[in-house]
C-alpha cells in the first residue's frame, strides 16, 4: 500500500489579477490535507474511491472528466505505461470542497504523490514535474488557471508567483514574524472557473479600468511581500483592506463576504480580504492573540459556517 499527502492553500493577494500577470501571494495550509491511498487488488478493474462523498467508478467507466481518472490517465501517460495492474485508490481530504482553499490540486497532487511512489517513478516526484502535472488536471477543471494553486500544493512552502512565459516566477517568502489568520468561509459555494469566466468578459470590455485595477492588485502584492520580509503586521493588514476593495470593484466580492471583512475589522482584525475566486468561497483576516477570539466569534456572530486558523510561521534563519 502506497500513502500521500498534500495541504490545501490559500491566497494572501492578487487574486484573479495573477491571472493576467501580476503577481500575487499565497501559503499552504498544512493542517489541512488531501491524503490519497493505493491497496493492490486481485479486481479485474482499478477503483477509484472517494468515500465523502460515497462515489465509486471503476477507470474504464469514469466520466471523461473525473479528475480521478484524469489523474490516473496522465499518469499513465507521462510513463508510457499503456496499463497498470488493478488497485484500488483511495481519497479523502480534510480540505472544505469549492471554497477557494486548493481541494482539487491538493487531491491531485496527493494521487500522483502515491502513483509515483507505488509504481517506483520517482522522476514524477520533483516539485516542478508535479506542479505541471496537477496544472494539466487544473485546466479542465478551471479553464485558465493560473498555476498558483498546484504550484503553492507542490511546493508547501509561502510563495510569490508571477504568471509568466515560457516559466512561471516562484520565489520563497522569508517569513520573519509569525502571522496569525483566521480563515472565515461563507458558506456559499463559488465555481472558480465561472466567476474566473466572468472577470475575464468585464475585461474585454472594460479592458482600461480592469488594467488599471490588476495593477493596483499587483502593487500592493509586491508591497506585501515587503511587508511579511520586515515583519510589518500592521502595514499588511491594510494592504488586506485595500486588495479587497479592489476586487470588489472587480465585481468578485459579495454581501456576505463584506459583511465578514467588515465585521472581522471592527472586532480589531489588522486587516481582512475575501480569498480566492471569490463570490463565495472564504475571506482571511490577520490577527493578533489579544483580538484572536473576538474577531473568531465576530465572524460567527456574522453567519460565517466555519472558521479556521492558520500560523505563518516565522522561518529560523541559521547563519
Ligand atoms: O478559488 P481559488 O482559491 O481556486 O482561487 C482562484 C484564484 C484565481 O486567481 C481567481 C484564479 C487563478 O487561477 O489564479
Amino acid at each position: 500500500m502506497s500513502e500521500a499527502t498534500a495541504p490545501g492553500k490559500i491566497i494572501l493577494f492578487g487574486e484573479h489579477a495573477v491571472v493576467y500577470g501580476r503577481p500575487a501571494i499565497a501559503m499552504p495550509l498544512s493542517h489541512l490535507r488531501a491524503k490519497a491511498a493505493i491497496t493492490p487488488t486481485k479486481a479485474a478493474d482499478i477503483q477509484l474511491v472517494a468515500p465523502q462523498i460515497q462515489r465509486q467508478w471503476a477507470l474504464s467507466n469514469a466520466p471523461r472528466n473525473n479528475p480521478l481518472a484524469l489523474t490516473v490517465r496522465l499518469f499513465m501517460q507521462r510513463c508510457g505505461l499503456r496499463q497498470l495492474p488493478p488497485f484500488t485508490l483511495t481519497v479523502n481530504s480534510d480540505i472544505p470542497i469549492a471554497s477557494g482553499m486548493g481541494s482539487g490540486a491538493a487531491i491531485t497532487a496527493a494521487i500522483l504523490r502515491s502513483l509515483s511512489d507505488h509504481f517506483d517513478q520517482p522522476h514524477l516526484l520533483d516539485k516542478e514535474t508535479l506542479s505541471e502535472m496537477v496544472y494539466e488536471v487544473e485546466k479542465v477543471h478551471h479553464g485558465t488557471p493560473s498555476g498558483i494553486d498546484n504550484t503553492v500544493v507542490t511546493y508547501e512552502r509561502p510563495l510569490f508567483f508571477v504568471r509568466r512565459l515560457p516559466h512561471n516566477l516562484i520565489e520563497t517568502i522569508t517569513v520573519t514574524q509569525s502571522l496569525r489568520f483566521l480563515i472565515g468561509m461563507s458558506g456559499e459555494s463559488s465555481q472558480t472557473k465561472r466567476v474566473v469566466g466572468d472577470v475575464r468578459r468585464r475585461w474585454q470590455q472594460e479592458k482600461p479600468t480592469f488594467e488599471k485595477l490588476f495593477d493596483a492588485c499587483g502593487r500592493i502584492a509586491l508591497a506585501a511581500r515587503t511587508a511579511v520580509e520586515k515583519g510589518e503586521v500592521h502595514n499588511l493588514g491594510q494592504l488586506m483592506d485595500e486588495n479587497h476593495h479592489y476586487l470588489d470593484l472587480m465585481t468578485v466580492s459579495s454581501s456576505k463576504l463584506n459583511a465578514l471583512t467588515k465585521a472581522a475589522n471592527d472586532a480589531g482584525a489588522l486587516g481582512a480580504k475575501l480569498s480566492g475566486a471569490g463570490r463565495g468561497g472564504n475571506m482571511i483576516t490577520l490577527v493578533q492573540p489579544e483580538t484572536e477570539q473576538a474577531v473568531r466569534q465576530a465572524l460567527l456572530d456574522t453567519g460565517a459556517a466555519a472558521v479556521y486558523a492558520t500560523t505563518l510561521q516565522r522561518e529560523v534563519i541559521f547563519p
